[in-house]
C-alpha cells in the first residue's frame, strides 16, 4: 500500500476524495490536514471528522491548520459547497476529537518518520486538495521534512481557463503565495509535483442515477454519503451529472496512467490586474531553454494533467465507495 496523507478544506468534493482515499485497498491513508478554503477551518475539521466517521476510519488523525492564507483574506465558497461547506446534508456531524498538534507539526511528524523508516516504500504522497497555507508553512518552517515525500499531487491551477476569476484556480486564488512557495520550494528540494487542475477537475462525473443507486443502498456508510454528495451538486447545479472532483486527484495516485501529463515551467502570477493568482504554465516548444529566461529564476518543473480517462476514474471511485473493492 502506498502511504498518503490528504489537506482537505472540505468541502463537497474534498469528502469524496477523503472517502475514497480513506477506502481504497491500495493508500494507507496516514493523516488529514485541515486548512480554510471552502469553509472555515473549524467547520472543515468537523466536515473532515464527519467523513471519516462515515468511512470508519477515526483511527487517522486529522488536525486543524491555518484559518486564513498567508496574504489574502479568507473567502467564502457557501454558494457552492452549502452553508456547513459539505452540502447541507441530512448527516449527523461527528462529535470526534481532532488531533491536538496544529496541521503543519502533524504533517512534519508523519514525514519525518517516513524519512527516518529507511525505506523508500514508506515515503508519503501528499495530496493537497485546498489552499496551499499548511503546506507552504511546512515547507518554510521544516524544509527538512520534504524528504519524507515521494511526490506531491495537488489539485489546484489549470494551463488554459480559471474558476475563481477568468485566469485562477480557487484553491491557487485564494493563497497565490502560499502555492509560489510550494512550487519553488519543491523545485529547490527536488520534490517531484503533480497539478491536477482545471484541464481534467471536472471531466470525471457521476450521474444522478448514479448517485441515487448509491443512496438506496443506505447503511450511513461511504455509498450513501458519497451518493448524496453527488446528489446534492447535481441538484445545486440543476445537473444530470456531477464531477468527483478533487477525488480526481486521488484516482491519480491510485492510478497514475489514467492521466496525460506533460512535465512543464509553472509559476503563480503574484500581481497582475485580472491574472493573479493564475498558474502560468509554459508550453512554447523553446521553454525547455531556461539558461534564457528572461525572468531570471528558473521555474519550478511540474508534471501538468492534461487530458484523462474520465470514465475511468469515475468508475473507480463508485467501484471503492460501493465496496467492489475493499481494503
Ligand atoms: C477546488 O476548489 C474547491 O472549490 C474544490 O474543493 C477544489 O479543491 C476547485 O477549484
Ligand atoms: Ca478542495
Amino acid at each position: 500500500t502506498r502511504p498518503v496523507v490528504l489537506d482537505v478544506d472540505t468541502g463537497v468534493d474534498d469528502a469524496c476524495a477523503l472517502l475514497l482515499a480513506a477506502r481504497h485497498p491500495a493508500l494507507d491513508l496516514r493523516a488529514v490536514t485541515c486548512v480554510g478554503g471552502n469553509a472555515p477551518v473549524d467547520a472543515v475539521v468537523t466536515n473532515t471528522l464527519t467523513v471519516l466517521e462515515a468511512a470508519g476510519r477515526l483511527d487517522v488523525p486529522v488536525a486543524r491548520g491555518a484559518a486564513r492564507p498567508l496574504l489574502e483574506h479568507p473567502v467564502n465558497a457557501a454558494h457552492v459547497h452549502g452553508a456547513d461547506g459539505m452540502g447541507d446534508l441530512d448527516w449527523a456531524k461527528s462529535q470526534a476529537a481532532p488531533d491536538p498538534r496544529h496541521a503543519v507539526e502533524l504533517l512534519r511528524d508523519v514525514l519525518l518518520e517516513a524519512a527516518a523508516s529507511g525505506d523508500p516504500d514508506d515515503l508519503v504522497t501528499l495530496v493537497p486538495l485546498a489552499p496551499l497555507t499548511n503546506v507552504a508553512l511546512l515547507l518554510r518552517t521544516w524544509p527538512e521534512a520534504a524528504a519524507g515525500l515521494r511526490e506531491v499531487v495537488f489539485m489546484g491551477g489549470a494551463a488554459h481557463v480559471g474558476n475563481a476569476t477568468a485566469s485562477a484556480e480557487f484553491n491557487v486564488f485564494h493563497d497565490p503565495e502560499a502555492a509560489a512557495v510550494v512550487l519553488d520550494a519543491a523545485g529547490e528540494l527536488g520534490v517531484n509535483v503533480t497539478m491536477y487542475g482545471l484541464d481534467v477537475f471536472y471531466d470525471p462525473r457521476v450521474t444522478r442515477d448514479e448517485a441515487r443507486a448509491m443512496v438506496e443502498r443506505g447503511g450511513r456508510g461511504p455509498a450513501e454519503l458519497g451518493g448524496r454528495l453527488v446528489g446534492f451538486q447535481c441538484e445545486r447545479f440543476d445537473s444530470t451529472a456531477a464531477t468527483i472532483g478533487d477525488a480526481g486527484a486521488v484516482c491519480a495516485v491510485i492510478d497514475p496512467s489514467g492521466v496525460r501529463t506533460e512535465r512543464l515551467p509553472v509559476r503563480v502570477e503574484l500581481a497582475g490586474t485580472w491574472s493573479r493568482g493564475r498558474t502560468i504554465v509554459d508550453r512554447r516548444d523553446w521553454s525547455g531553454d531556461l539558461a534564457h529566461d528572461p525572468h531570471g529564476a528558473a521555474p519550478s518543473l511540474v508534471d501538468v494533467c492534461l487530458d484523462v480517462d474520465a470514465e475511468r476514474y469515475a468508475r473507480l471511485w463508485v467501484d471503492t465507495l460501493t465496496g467492489a473493492l475493499t481494503p
